[in-house]
């Protein structure tokens, strides 16, 4: 005989169920990566936001520094005038989207710490779509909420960020709250030195994003290693319960061709190709490819090119190439600012094309998606890092996983971007056990997510105090990577500029070497005799013995010297020769171009017209 349930069975019992449970599993949604999203169904959110600085963190702790679960807007509305509300967010105090705090406010020049950003939107469309936010970066920890529910959060402040707001939207009028907030952490992914500007806020763009319920979320689309007739990858569904069709246009090479996925919606690809143009410096060759799944279809401007190591060769499609490189921030220098737009892809990119590059260290993080794609229309290659930098905190667990997560964000990115050919494992990292371990943890997940693309880091040399004009070149880590990287510093931390010529180098490896920094500072428009520090003169002998020097490493395929512009850095304090200011640029911040540029740019035109 059914037993009438009591109602502490039928009603109790279940809500402190659901309770336990939402307390247990973090009801937010999962970052979702939308490759490619300027190729789909976007509404921008770019442009003024509303804002509240928030230093002590008001809106998200009480005053006995308890969480308060419902942030800033829980006294959005004033209902008369006796409610007290003590903080709105009002169009008095608003920032442009994308862009960094520091330089749109100058009382935000120096600020580390939480800005609430808030921005309202209309949902039209029918609700038979799913919806989506989409965040091309924000520096440094971020958490999304959405008509007062939280969405999800993200840390790591130079790759994307996406999150479905379905179920939160309703038709009509609606809201999104950011908290960003750019304070360093010890444990951090770059942690708390660094040299560069740590500019807070919402860096770049911010889309909402319409798809049908069963849509192409992800796909790589390459040819295979070291194969001129062969294009593998994968594609990838989202919502897909059972096996669905999929297809790859390719027009001008005649490609159309389908697959079926699993129930998951995941299909590995490859797919026979013949006389392909292949990408180049010379040929920046970009095919229309189309993807496209029921009701879901997708364009993109795919480059097809192999890039490989073997011996002390770099080959990009099977022909060695020397990488004419230059160092790049990523700061528009006029601006003192974030670049974010294509404008300053261009401005960027069009010196380093003017210095006579080929190639180009995208340093210390992943630069914003218009250098990428910038870069790939100009025939630039790329090494793209992540910023694992300096002192890590490498035994933290968490450190790690962050450092993961950032690698792979970044690689779900641009991994059909064939202007990225080197994944760069971090830069000037101090030897030890633990911070060999970080590193390998990084390569592997690098090699496992994408075995199309070479793998470094910029390492270090050092010298043996009974022989200290030996340079030598030896690190655990580079048995793990395709190309030996290192910065030097001979003739600006390390002696005098003629020091170049007196030392020699001891690199053991039958690898690819790329010097990924040397260089000296100058401020632009102070002429002295050379050997007066920070004068363009000393700077232009630094570079015409550097170049000297490194000619006799046998191994040498590659140089991204440091650095094509002056860039912010808030360890850069003396007065009038830096002012804030690292300025071992070739370019100054007010786009001088100093003597050394042209002792570059001459030693490139050699090198090219040697080839
Ligand atoms: C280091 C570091 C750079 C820094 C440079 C410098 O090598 O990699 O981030 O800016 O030296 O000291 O100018």
């Amino acid at each position: 005989m059914h037993k009438s349930k009591s109602f502490f069975q039928r009603y109790f019992l279940p809500v402190v169920a659901m309770l336990i449970i939402s307390s247990i599993t973090d009801l937010t949604a999962h970052n979702l990566p939308l490759i490619n999203v300027t190729g789909r169904n976007i509404i921008s959110l770019d442009g003024e936001w509303q804002i509240i600085v928030d230093p002590y963190e008001a809106g998200f702790y009480d005053y006995r520094h308890k969480e308060s679960s419902d942030g800033f807007f829980r006294n959005e509305i004033q209902h008369d005038k006796t409610q007290l509300i003590e903080y709105k967010f009002t169009s008095e105090h608003q920032l442009k989207v994308p862009g960094d705090w520091n330089s749109q406010d100058p009382k935000l020049f120096y600020y580390e710490g939480t800005v609430w950003y808030k921005k309202d939107f209309k949902v039209t469309a029918d609700l038979t779509t799913r919806l989506f936010i989409y965040f091309g970066a924000a520096n440094y920890e971020s958490i999304v909420y959405v008509n007062g529910k939280k969405v999800g959060t993200h840390t790591g402040g130079f790759t994307p960020f996406c999150f479905e707001i379905t179920s939160l939207v309703k038709k009509g009028n609606n809201f999104v709250v950011v908290k960003v907030d750019n304070k360093r952490h010890l444990s951090g992914v770059p942690t708390v030195m660094t040299d560069w500007w740590n500019y807070g806020g919402i860096t770049r763009d911010v889309y909402l994003v319409k798809e049908p319920k069963t849509f192409i979320q992800d796909y790589f689309i390459q040819l295979k290693k070291n194969s001129f007739n062969e294009i593998e990858g994968f594609i990838k569904l989202d919502g897909a319960t059972s096996k669905q069709k999929v297809k790859i246009e390719i027009p001008e090479a005649k490609i159309d061709t389908a697959f079926e996925t699993d129930d998951s919606g995941y299909v590995k690809i490859n797919i026979p190709v013949k006389n392909l143009s292949l990408w180049s410096p010379g040929n920046p060759k970009l095919y229309d490819v189309i993807v496209s799944s029921g009701e879901d279809k997708i364009k993109d401007k795919i480059g097809f090119r192999t890039i490989s190591a073997k011996g002390a060769d770099i080959l990009l499609n099977g022909k060695p190439v020397f990488l004419r490189g230059i160092s790049i921030h990523e700061e528009n220098p006029l601006k003192g600012r974030r670049a974010y737009s294509i404008k300053d892809a261009e401005m960027l990119l069009g010196w380093a094309k003017e210095l006579g590059c080929n190639f180009v260290r995208l340093a210390h993080y992943p630069h914003n998606e218009n250098m990428i794609h910038t870069a790939e229309k100009m025939g630039i290659m790329v090494w793209e890092e992540i910023p694992v930098y300096w002192t890590i905190d490498w035994k933290d667990k968490n450190t790690l996983a962050n450092a993961e997560n950032q690698l792979s964000e970044a690689i779900e990115r641009d991994k059909n971007s064939a202007s990225v050919i080197i994944w760069s494992m971090g830069n000037e990292t101090p030897v030890s056990d633990e911070r060999n371990k970080f590193l390998i943890s990084l390569s592997v997940l690098a090699r496992k997510m994408d075995g199309t693309r070479l793998i470094s880091a910029a390492m270090e040399k050092h010298t043996n105090p009974s022989d200290p004009l030996t340079q030598i070149v030896q690190d655990p880590f580079a048995d793990y990577v395709d190309v030996l990287a290192f910065n030097e510093y001979i003739g600006w931390y390390d002696g005098l500029p003629n020091k170049c010529s007196e030392v020699k180098w001891k690199i053991n490896y039958d690898k690819p070497v790329i010097i990924t920094e040397f260089g000296g500072d100058a401020l632009g428009g102070y002429h002295a005799d050379k050997l007066t520090r920070f004068s363009e003169e000393y700077q232009e002998y630094l570079y015409k013995q550097q170049i000297k020097m490194i000619k006799k490493i046998s191994q040498l395929r590659g140089m991204t010297p440091w650095i094509l512009c002056d860039f912010r850095s808030p360890r850069r304090v003396l007065p009038h020769y830096e002012d804030g200011w690292n300025r071992k640029g070739l370019i100054s911040n007010k786009g001088i171009k100093k003597k050394a540029f042209y002792v570059l740019q001459k030693f490139y035109k050699e090198l090219e017209t040697k080839k």
